[in-house]
């Protein structure tokens, strides 16, 4: 497999965030993308409030920022008592996990550092052993998610050809992981190769993340992007100008539903109406074998005002009732297959989910 960060492309894909010199930094993608800039992360507060308020956003990325804040969090407790230490490991990864509820990376990644704690704790004599070991299973979360992407993008290599439209729906991309992102996977590829594609994001009302953060990433990049209003989609697929629609997930019930960005839903039912097939890509860390299907997703519902202002401009009157549900639920009979770092996965996916995902 070629490693797309040997290429010349992958210098004009962004960094969502990194761990340099023992230090956190993001990327603040609610600036995007008039301005870039980082921001280093001092407290365990100051990433749950990057989290809430999505300065760092898309379900990898948040696991990876989780994994990474708990140990900005620990930090001060590595002179302290073992048992001290794992006690605030455990209530830290407990308070970074309220942030967002509904992609399950973040529990994911949460989990795999109290479990990597517990599991090496008898092996060490300190906290501050404890503590370094954590920063390589952080550092391994973050390095698989890359490998994970790449994968992704492999795979989703068989349904790319020259010429064809894609429709994609929020931000799925490099902004969203740590490199090549799920959904954008096998269109960075393609266009690595020389494919041609033609990709419309939609806008993603209410915070514009297709429009502030896919079509800034892809044409940055130098894919062909066109940016299109949520309204639109029905009227491109109807012009014929849309052969697949490629989307990213936060969580995916065993059953095969699948939870991604409010309008997700919407997509898939027009995606079926026009005979165009659906796809989700799915990170193995996105896959949720334990809720049984998609009413178990929580969906989290977030302010009035993000529905309320657009731009800084109010856009509703003042006192207007609001819903502001930030995910919708696909039903797994409308996806026509999961792009996984693990292959292709058709239906019946309470098989193919189970056979792929039930070993990690
Ligand atoms: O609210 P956001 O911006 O975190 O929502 C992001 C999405 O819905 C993405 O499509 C999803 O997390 C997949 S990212 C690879």
């Amino acid at each position: 497999m070629k490693l797309a960060a040997d290429t010349g492309m992958m210098k004009s894909v962004t960094r969502s965030l990194h761990w340099t010199d023992g230090e956190l930094v993001l990327l603040d993608q609610t600036r995007l993308p008039g301005e870039i800039v980082e921001q280093r992360q001092e407290s365990i507060e100051q990433v749950w409030e990057s989290i809430k308020l999505l300065r760092v956003r898309g379900a990898p990325a948040i696991g990876i920022a989780g994994a990474y804040g708990l140990l900005v969090g620990m930090k001060p407790y590595r002179e302290r008592p073992l048992s001290e230490f794992m006690a605030k490991l455990e209530t830290s990864a407990a308070y970074l996990n309220s942030s967002r509820p509904t992609a399950v990376n973040l529990s994911w990644a949460l989990q795999r550092m109290t479990g990597a704690a517990a599991r090496q704790r008898g092996q060490v004599g300190s906290a501050a052993q404890l503590y370094d070991l954590l920063v390589l299973e952080a550092v391994r979360i973050h390095d698989e998610d890359k490998a994970i992407c790449r994968a992704i993008g492999e795979y989703g290599m068989a349904l790319m050809h020259a010429g064809m439209g894609i429709l994609t729906h929020c931000n799925a991309g490099a902004l969203a992981t740590s490199e090549l992102g799920t959904a954008t996977a096998p269109m960075y590829l393609a266009h690595e190769r020389g494919i041609g594609l033609r990709i419309y994001a939609d806008e993603t009302r209410p915070l514009l993340q297709g429009a502030r953060l896919t079509t800034w990433e892809l044409q940055r990049a130098g894919l062909d992007v066109t940016l299109i209003c949520d309204n639109m989609a029905a009227y491109i697929m109807s012009q014929g100008l849309i052969d697949i629609c490629i989307v990213g997930c936060d969580r995916v019930a065993a059953n095969g539903d699948a939870a991604n960005k409010i309008g997700t839903l919407g997509v898939a039912i027009l995606a079926r109406h026009f005979n165009i097939p659906f796809y989700v890509a799915c990170p193995s860390s996105t896959v949720d074998l334990g809720t049984p299907d998609g009413s178990g997703i929580v969906i989290e519902e977030r302010g009035a005002d993000e529905v309320l202002f657009c731009g800084g401009r109010r856009t509703g009157p003042e006192g207007a009732k609001i819903r502001n549900p930030a995910f919708d639920v696909t039903p797994q009979a409308l996806i026509a297959g999961f792009i996984t770092d693990r292959g292709i996965l058709r239906p019946p996916y309470a098989d193919t989910l189970t056979r792929h995902f039930s070993v990690s």
